[in-house]
């Protein structure tokens, strides 16, 4: 994989970079309620910008239709961008359209365009490689082309996974590099797959298993503790023949945890108290409960604080940690503290600890924790998954050559 050092020792001032980022970032009224993939984004821009290339940004936002769609529109990422940057952002209405070859080809030495959503194209995340790179070349067209000095620097690590016209096409077209949170992301998932040292412990918590098995299924030889929390744990629960009320079950995955629960029963921890309501809502009356009997009518909406102590203890000592998905439904505040107590329990690790991205990390900043005492905060959810899962992420091996 070429690096961006590479790319500047050639020299980019006046050349036109297509960057792929991953700035898909939550909204809330027209806002940016948490810009850590903006922010994780801002190092290669700054030193493509301070070196005077012409800096085209691609970037998607959310799963509009493959059509226009004004909710899933980048105009505020773009605001929020500039701020951030302290620099000006130039802002095209369409993808590869006149707003956006117009605003490409008037860019100066320094300048930044960040193009409208690309999956506003439906070719964007087209299954047809001729209509995927159709689309590419319309893009990698914005640079001038090769001959003109164009390039492609892919930094959007929470992407790398989709094989998208953005993210793995454009590669084929223009001299590719690999950005530097892609190559960070890399570095340190490259650490929980070898030889993680050991004590080795995992927290998985979201609301399947469905999206975890493949996960649960290649760390479980590897790690010493799995420690489940979150909506998927109640299917454990299930699975060991406990009532779990109303709580979230996936039927068609019984079967499967009570299998990893014979294969590794001495690694895997589940919560032995859980916090119930009949109610889903922000002064929802709740009660902590045994894991063991929850009341009928009452779902299970985070781990309770004897479990949260129980993963602290697991966590103790621990010199690999990886921990993906919230332990609750920690946006709302009567089931935010398992979530939080888990946070707190992976920050204090002293060996390296590791927040797969999503809602995790969303939680770690909403929850208002210091990032700064992780091991590393990953901008991928999905893409980190598919890592660790041993799968092969398309943006990334499109990248080394494959
Ligand atoms: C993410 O949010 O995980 C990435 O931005 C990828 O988005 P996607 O899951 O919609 O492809
Ligand atoms: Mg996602």
């Amino acid at each position: 994989m070429r690096t961006l050092e590479e790319l500047i020792k050639h020299g980019v001032k006046g050349r036109r970079v297509l960057v792929r980022c991953d700035l898909n970032v939550p909204l809330k009224d027209g806002q940016v309620t948490d810009d850590g993939r903006i922010r994780a984004s801002l190092p290669v821009l700054t030193t493509l910008l301070d070196y005077g290339a012409r800096v085209i940004v691609m970037a998607h936002l959310g799963r509009p239709k493959g059509e226009p769609d004004p909710a899933y529109s980048l105009s505020p990422v773009a605001d929020r961008l500039a701020q951030l940057l302290g620099r000006p952002v130039e802002f095209a209405l369409d993808t590869v359209g006149e707003s956006a070859r117009l605003l490409a080809s008037g860019l100066a030495d320094g300048e930044l365009l960040l193009l409208e959503n690309v999956r506003f194209n439906a070719a964007e995340t087209s299954k047809d490689d001729e209509t995927r790179l159709a689309f590419a070349r319309e893009l990698a067209a914005l640079t001038g082309g090769d001959e003109d000095g164009g390039v492609f620097v892919e930094d959007a690590f929470g992407a790398v996974h989709r094989k998208h016209a953005s993210v793995y096409d454009i590669a084929t077209l223009l001299p590719n590099y690999g950005g530097n949170l892609v190559r960070a992301e890399l570095e340190v998932l490259t650490r929980l797959t070898g030889d993680a040292e050991r004590p080795y412990v995992v927290i998985l918590g979201g609301s399947k298993v469905s999206d975890k098995l493949a996960v649960i299924e290649s760390l479980l030889p590897k790690v010493d503790k799995l420690l489940v929390g979150g909506g998927m744990c109640f299917t454990f629960l299930k699975a060991q023949g406990h009532e779990i009320g109303d709580s979230l079950l996936e039927e068609d995955q019984v079967e499967n945890c009570r299998r990893f629960l014979a294969e590794a029963a001495d690694k895997i921890v589940l919560p032995s108290d859980v916090v119930v309501s009949a109610e889903f809502s922000a002064d929802a009356p709740t009660d902590t409960v045994p894991a063991t009997q929850l009341p009928a009518g009452k779902k299970g909406l985070d781990i309770g604080p004897e479990t949260v102590a129980a993963f602290a203890a697991a966590l103790d000592g621990a010199k690999t940690v990886f921990w993906n998905g919230p332990m609750g439904v920690f946006e709302l505040a009567p089931f935010a503290a398992g979530t939080k107590g888990v946070a707190e329990a992976v920050a204090a690790v002293d060996g390296l600890s590791v927040v797969g991205g999503g809602d995790s990390a969303a939680a770690v900043r909403a929850l208002g924790l210091d990032e700064a005492s992780f091991g590393h905060i990953s901008t991928g959810g999905g893409a980190s998954l598919e890592y660790l899962e041993g799968k092969t992420l398309p943006g990334v091996a499109v990248l080394e050559g494959a």
